[in-house]
């Protein structure tokens, strides 16, 4: 395994919100940005389906809510949001596995104006990478660490000697003549009905074609399916060493509000990114959404409460 680099001392505001939009549920949390562990309880809501910005915007609207009301959000905290696409200036260039109306609709404007405060949008696997780069099985490795978020979809975080190469999308690379993460994702494994071994083997075969061209000294596994690592850890092979990721839930949540907070490793995509933070408290794009946000109250869960 490579050598641990040494962590850089940085000034961090305290806490940030963290809001993880899935295909089955968007979910927040208030972070300690010094520990990467959870400031709130972790409150959850059925994805709206159609999984449209509005819709979603207002899922997100109706939980935060709920975490002000609580007590939880201090005036002016940043926030950050991790979606399954490509990020670019505040928009989804892509969305493979959430409702095509996404595609450059200005989310990033649309829910710092909802949320009324400054949001930062973000790749859900980079969010994943930059949780376990700052505070997990990344955290302080030198060289070419991969991580591979395995889901619904694929999602990659490639990070070179602790830098971020944001906006991979190493689950579209073509594996037997397919889009791989229609082979080789969770859930084309259960559509497909293939057991462990074969998901593995194929799985393994796809790892190798990234390590061709990437060659990662370190790969890590995340999302969904990491979780059962054991039934299928001994079909895996690669030329790198591999780990599952040590955030096994709240990788996403953890990871956009790094990126909300521009801190750390997150700062360096974040300024990259050019654009200065929108204005909180623009026009109301959500106003629409605020009447929606009253019925995702009724069905918001806290999903767990955040360690004493
Ligand atoms: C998307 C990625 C995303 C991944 C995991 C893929 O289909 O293209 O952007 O990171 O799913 O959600």
């Amino acid at each position: 395994m490579s050598p641990r680099a040494k962590q850089p001392t940085v000034a961090v505001p305290p806490t940030a919100i963290g809001i993880d939009v899935g295909g089955t549920g968007v979910k927040a949390a208030v972070v300690d940005l010094l520990t990467g562990e959870l400031a709130s309880p972790r409150l959850r809501v059925k994805t709206p389906q159609p999984a449209t910005p509005e819709a979603v915007v207002a899922a997100v609207g109706g939980i935060v809510d709920q975490l002000v009301a609580d007590g939880h959000v201090a005036s002016g905290m940043r926030a950050g949001a991790g979606l399954p696409g490509v990020v670019k200036a505040g928009r989804l260039m892509t969305a493979a596995n959430i409702d095509r109306s996404w595609i450059e609709a200005p989310a990033e404007a649309m829910l710092t104006a909802r949320l009324n405060r400054p949001v930062r949008l973000v790749n859900d696997a980079d969010a994943a990478g930059l949780a376990e780069a700052t505070f997990g099985a990344a955290k302080g490795v030198l060289g070419t660490v991969l991580l591979l978020t395995i889901g619904t979809g694929i999602g990659s975080a490639l990070f070179i000697d602790g830098h971020l190469l944001d906006s991979t999308e190493f689950g579209h690379v073509t594996y037997r003549g397919k889009d791989a993460e229609t082979l080789v994702s969770g859930a084309a494994r259960e559509r497909r009905g293939i057991g462990w071994k074969t998901w593995g083997r194929e799985f393994s075969e796809y790892m190798a074609l990234l390590e061709r061209w990437f060659w990662p000294d370190l790969i890590i596994l995340g999302g969904g399916v990491s979780k059962e690592y054991a039934k299928y850890a001994k079909y895996l092979s690669a030329r790198a060493p591999i780990v599952t990721a040590q955030y096994l839930n709240t990788s996403g949540i953890v990871g956009a509000a790094l990126a909300g907070a521009g801190v750390g490793i997150a700062a360096a995509v974040i300024a990259r990114e050019g654009a200065p933070a929108p204005a909180a408290g623009g026009p109301d794009a959500g106003s629409g959404a605020r009447a929606q946000a009253a019925q995702v109250a009724a069905s918001l869960v806290i999903e767990d409460q955040p360690p004493r």
